[in-house]
């Protein structure tokens, strides 16, 4: 088997000063963030252990309660938050043609990242949080750091979009600073106390949670496609206006479809309405966008062959499936079988892991090499992608048919017990896959090691032309 480099440097990496800088951005930002993937994965592996050992570490500080958050609140601000971070900064100063406006402000947001991390998953494993209103349990005043690392961000972001050698503002740009700025309001919404008792609390939480991974990870992630996949595959994106519909109808859309997880609740039947139409809307943008990425794909089976652009493909199948799959679960029919169970968590890691992080894995892999000059060795990306992918596959399968005979035999009226019993292979078979997955995220650190600051002797191909941005 061919252990070569792969070549995906269009240019000499690290020209000036600024490159450098930017090039240390973008590295310091993965690392952090893959040491964060390990610890928040190493606990989702415990956690799915317990399913199959019940005794295993039944200490407070090890129990299921603490840790669950533990791992949500981990992969979602210190994992993909900083990761998308990085890379969308990158992109702001490469696809501007500048440099960054400011490595200062860019290490103010990633301490502010981090120590928002550390204090949240601290206070979550003593016991400390703000009720179970899930992916907001840090204590309020974390949430405030966590928000304050997003406002430097999204003005580093800006302020160098701003000075831009072009008229136009680059696509991946409009989708991560739309994000951006997106998510700070929908964190201030979700802190603000005053309107947040009994059913308002409720409604708020259905804004909060979806929007976090609607207007949070999936305007960054489609923007870091927008920019790594035409350097991977070498050619232009299929549709620039293909993109900016897909952007304005995301907008439209995304924030109206939060009660859809509140379905059959006291909220007004007319609101719960709302969400199930706005998540059938939701096919536009998702569609488009993902048509969008595979056109551009389309042909060149060649390029898709250990590199980069395998892990953006997973990264938009897994938006396409994932989502049509949000779509179809918001269904009054079909949620009364799925809600609550098992199939609910293989969703989950569907978008957040097969779409959010693969697309994080395709664009780091895409563009570390360019920004540093390293690159992976050719035989370790393939172990972390098929690690990584069959892994997934093995959890999603798992969870999705238990889950769904869970959600029948409930509906059947059988005893509680009698599912739970049921759902023992399936919650082995989603330990092993979660046991991949984690094996592969050792691989993924060892890799992004080899493309930063490992003393490496590899080989580069000739200079090929760029596609997009510069
Ligand atoms: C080694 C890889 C991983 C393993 C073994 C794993 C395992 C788990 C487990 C056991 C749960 C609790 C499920 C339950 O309550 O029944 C969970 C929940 C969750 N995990 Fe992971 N996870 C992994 C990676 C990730 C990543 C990388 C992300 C996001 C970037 C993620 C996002 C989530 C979310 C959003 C939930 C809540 C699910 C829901 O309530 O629907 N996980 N995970």
């Amino acid at each position: 088997m061919a252990t070569e480099s792969v070549s995906i440097v269009s240019h000499p990496a690290q020209t000036t000063k600024d490159d450098v800088d930017l090039a240390r951005v973008l590295s310091v930002y993965t690392i952090c963030s893959t040491i964060w993937l390990i610890l928040a994965t190493a606990v989702g592996v415990l956690l799915a252990l317990k399913f199959v050992l019940p005794e295993l570490a039944t200490t407070p500080t090890l129990s299921f309660g603490r840790l669950r958050p533990i791992h949500t609140n981990a992969t979602f601000y210190a994992w993909a938050s900083p990761a998308l971070i990085g890379l969308a900064l990158y992109i702001a100063a490469k696809s501007s043609g500048t440099r960054l406006y400011s490595v200062k402000l860019a290490w103010v947001s990633l301490a502010l990242l981090n120590f928002a991390a550390i204090m949240g998953t601290v206070a979550l494993d003593l016991g400390f949080n703000d009720g179970a209103q899930e992916y907001r349990e840090w204590l309020w005043w974390i949430r405030v750091i966590l928000g304050a690392g997003l406002v430097t961000a999204a003005w580093n972001m800006i302020a160098t979009v701003a000075r831009r050698e072009g008229k136009s503002i680059y696509l991946s740009n409009w989708y991560t600073i739309g994000g951006t700025l997106w998510t700070i309001i929908i964190v201030l919404v979700t802190l603000v106390p005053w309107y947040q008792h009994g059913l308002g609390q409720v409604g708020v939480q259905g804004y909060y949670m979806h929007n976090a991974v609607g207007m949070w990870f999936t305007p960054l992630s489609l923007g870091v496609f927008y920019y790594a996949l035409p350097k991977v595959m070498n050619r232009p994106i299929y549709s620039y206006s293909l993109g900016i519909f897909a952007f304005w109808t995301n907008l439209l859309f995304y924030p109206l479809l939060g009660s859809h997880h509140f379905l059959f609740s006291p909220l007004p039947w007319w609101l719960q309405t709302t969400a199930i139409v706005a998540s059938v809307a939701m096919l536009v943008p998702v569609w488009g966008g993902s048509a969008n990425y595979l056109m551009t794909m389309r042909g060149h089976p060649e390029r898709l062959h250990r590199t980069p652009a395998m892990f953006i493909l997973v990264g938009v199948l897994g938006y396409l499936l994932g989502s049509t799959q949000g779509t179809v679960e918001a269904f009054r029919s079909l949620q009364e079988v799925w809600h609550f169970t098992n199939f609910a968590v293989g969703h989950s890691h569907l978008t957040m892991y097969g779409f959010i992080t693969f697309a994080i894995w395709g664009g780091v892999y895409a563009l570390l090499p360019r920004a540093t000059g390293k690159e992976p060795n050719n035989l370790l990306l393939g172990i972390h992608f098929w690690l990584a992918t069959v892994g997934m596959l093995v959890y999603i399968l798992a969870l999705s048919v238990g889950g769904t005979m869970q959600g029948l035999s409930w509906l059947r009226g059988e005893p509680f017990i009698q599912s739970v019993v049921a759902m023992a292979p399936y919650w082995l078979w989603r330990s092993i896959g979660g046991s991949l997955m984690f094996l592969s995220h050792l691989v993924f650190a060892w890799n992004v090691w080899t493309m930063t600051y490992r003393r490496t002797s590899s080989t580069r191909q000739a200079p090929v032309p760029v596609a997009a941005g510069a």
